[in-house]
Formats: structure tokens, sequence, C-alpha cells
């Protein structure tokens, strides 16, 4: 959906509460040329409490990180930005939706040097429904290995969640869609399995779960904790330092994606190979049920993750 027909007015930029259509930047912008802001993608859910924002802490953590190989400073503090976040939730009466915090190197002059560019920030937050299409989740997507590869973590961090790091996603992405799949795997450097371009991987093998360890060039994400969480707590053996080879995808058992977009999305078939019966496996099932339970709060668990906007 356009953020057109959305029913949204206003975005926090710089401190203030400024209309939608007034969260302008310069064309000069440093960050537009060079890639060099840092971002964050963040889901709140509509619960019987009120909206409650996922794993805030986390995100802000990682926001945090992110900006250090940049030397971006904030300039505002973690209550600032979680107050901004929560009046954007609340006021807009927001029930489930995606929160984009985005810190970036503004405009002053266009050295790729950021010299005495302004850091800008900026928070929005809008519906946004299933980011793989509305059957994804429940009958899972096919996937294409892509042939981009994945920078690696020597080359940009890829622990640094980088606006300039999604034309690798972007490329990635748009060469599935135009092979006629939903989305990509994309490999590393290495040749092993990566990750999507906006989302981890998990595999089911004999029982056994399996994903991509930080050292193959993966983002540490967050949908990826809970995952790992959630299975544990289930029982369930996780290897969460694993290589997984090109091969391995087409014998798993079942595999998966994670994200706060993606959430936890089946996948069925890689390239022209099925998995397992070619739908959503059983520990998927599982896993992608334990986490909408957890979300939608229909359990107690962890309600340490859940910052609540209030009325
Ligand atoms: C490249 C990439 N990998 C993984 C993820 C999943 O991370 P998270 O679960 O923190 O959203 C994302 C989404 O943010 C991503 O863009």
């Amino acid at each position: 959906m356009s953020f057109d027909e959305m029913d949204v007015d206003t975005i926090w930029m710089d401190g203030e509460f400024v209309d939608w259509e007034d969260a302008q930047i310069h064309v000069l912008t440093h960050a537009l040329h060079y890639g060099t802001g840092v971002f964050e993608g963040v889901r709140a859910y509509e619960t019987e409490n009120g909206t409650a924002i996922f794993r805030w802490e986390e995100h802000l953590d990682r926001l945090y990180n992110s900006c250090k190989p940049y030397d971006l400073d904030i300039g505002y503090d973690r209550e600032e930005l979680t107050e901004a976040t929560e009046r954007l939730v609340r006021e807009q009466d927001l029930g489930s939706c995606y929160i984009r915090p985005i810190v970036f190197y503004g405009y002053d002059s266009l050295g790729v040097s950021p010299g005495d560019n302004p850091t800008r920030t900026a928070i929005a937050a809008w519906p946004w429904g299933t980011y793989l299409g509305e059957d994804a989740l429940e009958n899972g997507v096919e996937v294409m290995v892509s042939s981009w590869r994945k920078h690696a973590s020597s080359q940009i961090p890829t622990n640094a969640k980088t606006t300039g790091l999604y034309v690798n996603s972007m490329l990635a992405g748009e060469e599935a869609r135009r092979n006629g799949f939903a989305e990509a795997i994309v490999l590393n450097k290495e040749g092993d399995v990566a990750e999507g371009p906006g989302e981890n991987l998990f595999m089911v093998r004999d029982g056994e779960i399996f994903t991509p360890g930080l050292a193959e060039s993966i983002l540490d994400g967050i949908t990826r904790d809970t995952v790992i969480t959630l299975a544990e707590e289930r029982g369930y053996t996780v290897h969460d330092q694993a290589t997984i080879s090109r091969g391995e995808l087409n014998t798993a058992d079942e595999l998966f994606f994670t994200g706060s977009a993606a959430e936890v999305t089946p996948i069925r078939r890689v390239d022209n190979v099925e998995i397992g019966d070619g739908s959503r496996g059983p520990v998927t099932e599982e896993l992608q049920t334990a986490f909408f339970d957890l979300v939608e709060r229909r359990t107690d668990d962890h309600d340490e993750w859940f910052s609540y906007v209030g009325e």
C-alpha cells in the first residue's frame, strides 16, 4: 500500500513532530549519495492491553551499535527516542504497525568524508501487513538462490543495519522476483548460505535446528534471537553458529525465514527443489504459532520484550 493511502500524518524528525509532508531533506544530502545512514525495522502489535512494541530495547541497542563504524552521533538518548516512538504510535492510533527509525548524514558538503555534515534522526510509523504476501505465512514462499553474493564483513560491517547495504538486498530480491520467485537466498563470499535480503534463514534437519552464525555475513536478527529462544524453550537443539552449504538447502526437512518484517515465513521451494513435502513443515508451524502467540500476547511469556505505548 502506498503512503498516500494510509491514515498517518506525523513524523518525528530531529527532535520535533512534523507533518508527514514536511519531513523533507535536501537533494544533496550525504546519505542519499553514499548510503551513509543506519536504520531499524521494528514491529508493534495490537494486544488486549493496547499496542506493544516488540523488543524495542534490542532494536535501540542495534541502532546505536550500527552508528559506531560510521561515527554517526545520534544526539538523542534512548528515553527521547522511546518517548517519540511511543507518541507516534499512540497519537496516530496505530494498532499493529511498523516503525522505522533512521539516522543519517545530512546536508553540508558532498565529499565522501562526512566532514561537518550534521547527523539527522527521524522516526516514522505506519500500518504494514504481511511482508511476503498474504498466503506466505501459511503456505510458504518459493525462493531462488541469488547470483549476487553478500558482502563480507571485512568489506562492509554486515552486523550494522546500514542503508547502503540494501542495494545488495534489492538486487537479489528483484532478480528473484523477475524469475518468478517471492524472495532470494543470498550466499556469502565463501559460497555458503548467509540469509535473505531482509531475513535470517533457519533450516530443520532430523529434528534439530540450524541457522548461519554471525561470521557468515548475516545481520544479527532480533527475530532470529527470538526464534532461537522459543525453540530452545521447547526443547529443540539449536545450532546458532552453523555453516550451511548451498547443497544442504536441497535436502533440508524444513526451511524458514525470520525477520521483523517477514516474521516467521516458511520456504516451500528453493530453485527447482521442493523442500520437505512442499508445504509448511511441523517444526516451522510450531515455532510460527509460538511466535504469533507471543507477539500478539496470547501468552504471558517474555513480558520484558514488550513496550506498551499506553492509551
Ligand atoms: C539483511 C537482513 N537480515 C536479517 C534481518 C532480520 O532482522 P530482524 O529480525 O532484527 O528484523 C533483516 C531485517 O531487519 C535484514 O534486513
